[in-house]
């Protein structure tokens, strides 16, 4: 499950946590890098690789939203909907966004380019509304922006 390469890096990051279940998050990270999701089989890999329950590693994918559960499209737009954006637009954006796609919220694209997702506070909120497009983020979005952004992007 994981390439040669995360295994290697794995075996070193060993030397610097206290115990191998200390690392699920950093090789949580490495699937999904490596697989754009965390499946039911990543999990139990990690379980397995760890030493853990599976049960704890679900909890720990289904914890943080940044742990991708389904499969998602190339450019994963999560849009902050808390309430330092929503008081800035942030629901219109949404709405925006799904229109122009013709997507659901969570669901990918039919050429499986695009997922909208709106997400908890991101820790931008000095640059409300905001979104992070993949491991970006784009702040003081606008829905001018947005429309620029989605125009570039198809
Ligand atoms: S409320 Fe949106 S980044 Fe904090």
């Amino acid at each position: 499950m994981l390439s040669q390469e995360n295994l290697k890096k794995f075996e070193r990051l060993q030397k610097f946590y206290p115990t191998k279940k200390a690392l699920t998050l950093p090789v949580l990270w490495m699937i999904q890098e490596q697989e754009g999701w965390i499946s039911g089989k990543a999990m139990k890999f990690v379980a397995e690789l760890l030493d853990v329950p599976v049960g704890e590693v679900y909890g720990v994918v289904t914890f943080y939203t940044m742990y991708n559960q389904q499969p998602r499209g190339k450019y994963h737009l999560q849009i902050c909907t808390n309430v330092s954006c929503q008081l800035r637009g942030a629901n219109n954006l949404v709405a925006q966004a799904c229109k122009k796609l013709c997507v659901k919220l969570n669901e990918n694209t039919k050429d499986g380019r695009f997922t909208i997702s709106e997400v908890e506070c991101l820790g931008s909120c000095g640059t409300a509304p905001m979104m992070q497009m993949n491991n970006d983020f784009v702040e003081n979005l606008t829905q001018e922006r947005l429309g620029e952004l989605l125009e570039e992007l198809k």
